[in-house]
């Protein structure tokens, strides 16, 4: 790879998006700048319907977007075009706002692979087991849930902590969470906050953009910069003030 050394960890210039199909969608990121650097941890908050999961998706590369216009950078690299597995394998993680079931899929198995495909480690069953199990206990999450089956019969705060677990034992360098906060309880909502904080002590390096609604998640994770996504387009950047405002008096003064 040819990424410069000094290079942010992850760069958005003028990206703009749309869905992908045959009839021309109407663009939903309409020219999205964002810089990322390793170690610091972004809020992105917007009212629904803003394009905050759209822009989640096109950073993974989901092809149900189409990038209409400009870059994604990462670690220098124009990524723009990279298929969603070369991305995950390269380390960027996305924690979904809607985890999806994989029927027949257990939660060990679907680690052990994702773990391969990541880091080309082929842990054995019980290495992956004891190390899972830690971040189980940390998360709160009963050890049983290793052998079910993935997000299926999950409750909502199950499927979020899920998430922060797959993260835990992925070791991304740049973790996307859409709305990890949604869902759960007060309680699981520290657990999951200090789940991420325990990754960043682990990995000070990683860079963390977290889509979320409420200042709530932001109180735990003291983010560095929040910004404020409408229309899609950032309108807004700042630090945890915008969050306050933003609870405070909703999106009227950001629109
Ligand atoms: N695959 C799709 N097909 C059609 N429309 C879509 C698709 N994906 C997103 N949209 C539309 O794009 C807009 C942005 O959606 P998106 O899910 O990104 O919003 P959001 O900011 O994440 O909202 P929320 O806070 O409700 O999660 C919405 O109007 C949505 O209906
Ligand atoms: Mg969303």
């Amino acid at each position: 790879m040819s990424a410069a050394e000094d290079a942010p960890l992850f760069e958005l210039d003028g990206l703009r998006a749309r869905v992908a199909a045959e009839v021309v969608h109407p663009e939903i990121l309409r020219g999205v700048d964002l810089t990322v650097r390793a170690g610091e941890v972004h809020a992105l908050m917007g009212p629904n319907g803003s394009g905050k999961s759209t822009l989640a998706q096109t950073l993974l590369g989901n092809p149900e977007y189409d990038v209409t216009a400009g870059r994604i950078r990462y670690h220098g690299d124009d990524i723009t075009s990279w298929a969603t597995d070369v991305r995950a394998k390269a380390g960027i993680f996305l924690a979904f706002q809607y985890p999806q079931a994989i029927p027949g899929v257990s939660v060990l198995q679907f680690l052990r692979q994702a773990l391969s495909a990541r880091k080309g480690i082929d842990l054995s069953v019980l290495e992956l087991r004891l190390s899972i199990m830690e971040w189980m206990d940390r998360l709160g999450m009963d050890r049983s849930f290793l052998d079910r089956h993935l997000n299926e019969g999950f409750s909502g705060g199950e499927k979020k902590r899920n998430e922060i677990l797959q993260m835990a034992v992925l070791e991304p360098d740049l973790a996307v969470l859409d709305e990890t906060d949604s869902g759960l309880d007060i309680d699981a909502l520290k657990l999951v906050a200090s789940g991420v904080r325990q990754v960043r002590e682990k990995r000070p390096e990683l860079g963390v953009l977290a889509i979320t609604h409420y200042q709530r998640l932001l109180d735990h994770l003291e983010p560095d910069h929040v910004h404020v996504l409408v229309d899609g387009r950032i309108v807004a950047s700042g630090g945890m003030e915008i969050a306050a405002q933003l609870e405070r008096d909703g999106y009227e003064a950001f629109r």
